[in-house]
């Protein structure tokens, strides 16, 4: 496999009063061709402004984004546009995302008008018919607008207008989120399928730990605008490194059930993301923190197996400290 994306020391701050909002610092990480990498944190972690800084959809403070070994920050408009061909995003909201005026067909046809203008009008209503085919929707549904559909056939529309040209990488917003319970899976297996046909690269943003589990080989745990852990989603779900990950997935685990186990209560002040604190931003909640741990920033290093990395002081005595097993 080679390496599709490669993020490094990626920043967002939004000025505001009195300072700016720290959205994203010091990101890094890379995606292989066809891996998903799944992005999780709580709310307001990040996940979101680092997905539209790769895609350049907001201007990243610093950083580089290489797609294909191409610095995609350093782009001017046209090569910007014409990279994103290949680097597209599903959004959360997709009726949101889709003009309430445009028919489903004009929805998907604009992407090919902008990036394949040698299509003939015939040749672009058929690869718009085999797009709908694709997402399994029927060519009535073209005729339609976004409001005369369901949120699943809206986010299948999303969808298909993402893949529209052709692209190898694309973001997923929380693609499942603003679903109903019923179709959440429907579209979940959708996009899985597309990856496997298309050979598609996905950074994967959700707050659902489980739809990470079951879909990306790869995990990286954002609190506060960094990555705190990243790795094998196997061996980050069975054996987490950083206390943030494993508050994180105590919450999945059935002490109702399963009497042995205990969620960890997180405790203690999130800090603002305008003023953030010297040293580690977990520190005001964890409960294993140390003096050292409000110090420096502490950094992403290797602290299991090959690829297992975590930011944290503790992270090889972690597994004796919280002893809470993960869900396995
Ligand atoms: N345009 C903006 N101006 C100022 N602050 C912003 C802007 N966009 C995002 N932020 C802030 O940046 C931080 C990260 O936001 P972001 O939306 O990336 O988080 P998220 O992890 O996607 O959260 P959620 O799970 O709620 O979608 C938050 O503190 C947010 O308030
Ligand atoms: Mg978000």
């Amino acid at each position: 496999m080679s390496v599709l994306l490669e993020v490094a020391g990626l920043t967002k701050r939004f000025p505001v009063r009195g300072g700016a909002v720290h959205a994203v610092s010091d990101v890094s990480f890379t995606i292989e061709e066809g891996e998903s990498l799944g992005l999780v944190g709580e709310s307001g972690s990040g996940k979101t402004t680092t997905g539209r800084c790769i895609l350049r959809l907001v201007e990243p403070t610093a950083g580089t984004v290489r797609f294909r070994g191409r610095d995609i920050t350093a782009l001017g408009r046209r090569d910007l546009r014409a990279a994103r061909a290949d680097m597209q995003v599903v959004f959360q909201e997709p009726y949101e995302s889709l003009n309430p005026r445009m028919t489903v067909h004009q929805i998907v046809e604009e992407h090919l008008l902008l990036h394949r203008p040698e299509l003939s009008k015939a040749d672009r209503a058929a690869q718009v018919a085999e797009l709908l085919d694709k997402v399994s929707l029927r060519s009535e549904h073209g005729r339609r607008r976004p409001h005369e559909l369901s949120g699943g056939q809206q986010q299948r529309v999303g969808i298909a207008r993402a893949i529209a040209t052709d692209p190898a990488f694309l973001v997923l917003d929380e693609p499942t989120s603003s679903l109903d319970v019923s179709v959440r899976a429907q579209i979940l297996e959708l996009l899985l399928g597309l990856q496997r046909d298309l050979g598609l690269s996905y950074l994967f943003i959700s707050h659902d730990l489980s739809t990470i589990q079951y879909s990306c080989t790869r995990v990286a745990v954002m609190y506060l605008g960094r990555i705190v852990e990243v790795g094998p989603t196997r061996e980050v779900f069975e054996e987490p490194r950083h206390p943030y990950t494993r508050a994180l997935l105590s919450a999945l685990l059935r002490p109702d059930v399963d009497q042995s186990v205990s969620r960890i209560q997180l405790e203690g002040e999130i800090p603002s993301a305008i003023t953030l604190p010297p040293g580690c931003a977990f520190a005001s909640r964890c409960p294993v923190a140390i003096g050292a741990c409000v110090e420096a920033v502490p950094e992403l290093r290797r602290v299991a197996g090959d690829a297992q990395r975590a930011a944290c002081l503790r992270a090889e005595e972690i597994p004796a400290l919280m002893a809470t097993p993960g869900p396995g």
